[in-house]
């Protein structure tokens, strides 16, 4: 994979996919941030991955949070001088009915979910084009297309999808690309902390019968990522076991 020697920022890459992203990253030669909300968990992740002789660099912040982001890629920018790579990986999701959902969980999981990504690539647009070159790439969810009682995560990641092929176009001619992977199930916290019946239920509707791993994730943002795939842009990859294109399980 051609992303040598690119620098890298992966956000929520304290734990799950990010994490895995960001250790595939630094293995195949870029340098990485590995963002968190989590500070122990960004620290443990970029201590991991120096200690493999690789580059790291953790840096603890709320992406919600303008000020913070404006602080974490002014540091990309004075230790770096740039950033070929942003992965939005950081979500959060908590699974109600649309009667019993609080208005707070409703701001913060939009908050996290799709302002984050939002202002994480203004801050990385704005570098990226005095570069003309980037590779943006969005963690949306298969829950996109509907699930119940995933109302606030579902439209927060199809606001993901509308970002990202709004901002592919308007950077297309920066030579910047912006593509989005929506993940099925995926074996990482976010879902394993979910309630058993939810569980359950979610794979029943799994045509693999089995769940995804971090890795599929990120071989996924590896082929974005890479110099060599400067003509994909406003793409939605679904890396989801078929689960995007199956309505019923029966025959
Ligand atoms: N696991 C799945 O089944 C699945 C399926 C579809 C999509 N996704 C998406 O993949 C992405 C990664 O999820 P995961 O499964 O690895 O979950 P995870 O809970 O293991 O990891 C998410 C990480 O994001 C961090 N984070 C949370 N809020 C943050 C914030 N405000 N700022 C910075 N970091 C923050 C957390 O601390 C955590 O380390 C999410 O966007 C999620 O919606 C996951």
């Amino acid at each position: 994979m051609a992303i040598k020697d690119r620098v890298a920022l992966v956000t929520g890459a304290g734990s799950g996919i990010g994490e895995v992203i960001a250790k595939t990253f630094a293995q195949d030669g870029a340098t990485v941030v590995v963002n968190d909300v989590n500070a122990e968990q960004a620290n443990r992740v970029a201590e991991e991955i120096t200690k493999n002789g690789q580059r790291a660099l953790a840096f603890a912040c709320d992406v919600s949070n303008k000020a913070q982001v404006t602080e974490m890629f002014k540091t990309v920018k004075d230790t770096f001088g740039r950033i070929d790579i942003l992965v939005n990986n950081a979500g959060i999701d908590k699974a109600k009915g649309i009667v019993g959902i609080a208005e707070e969980d409703w701001d913060r999981i939009i908050n996290v979910n799709l302002k984050g990504q939002f202002l994480c690539c203004q801050a990385a647009a704005a570098m990226m084009k005095e570069q003309n070159y980037g590779r943006i790439i969005n963690i949306s969810s298969r829950a996109w297309l509907g699930g119940v009682g995933q109302t606030c995560y579902s439209a927060s990641k199809g606001g993901v999808i509308s970002l990202t092929r709004t901002l592919a176009q308007e950077l297309a001619k920066n030579q910047i690309t912006v593509n989005c992977i929506a993940p099925g199930i995926i074996e990482t916290p976010l879902f394993t902390n979910l309630p058993e019946e939810t569980k359950a239920n979610l794979m029943k509707m799994q045509p693999t019968g089995t769940i995804g791993k971090p890795k599929d994730i990120a071989h996924g943002a590896e082929f974005y990522a890479d110099d060599e795939a400067g003509y994909i842009t406003g793409q939605v990859i679904y890396i989801c076991g078929g689960k995007s294109i199956f309505s019923s399980l029966s025959v």
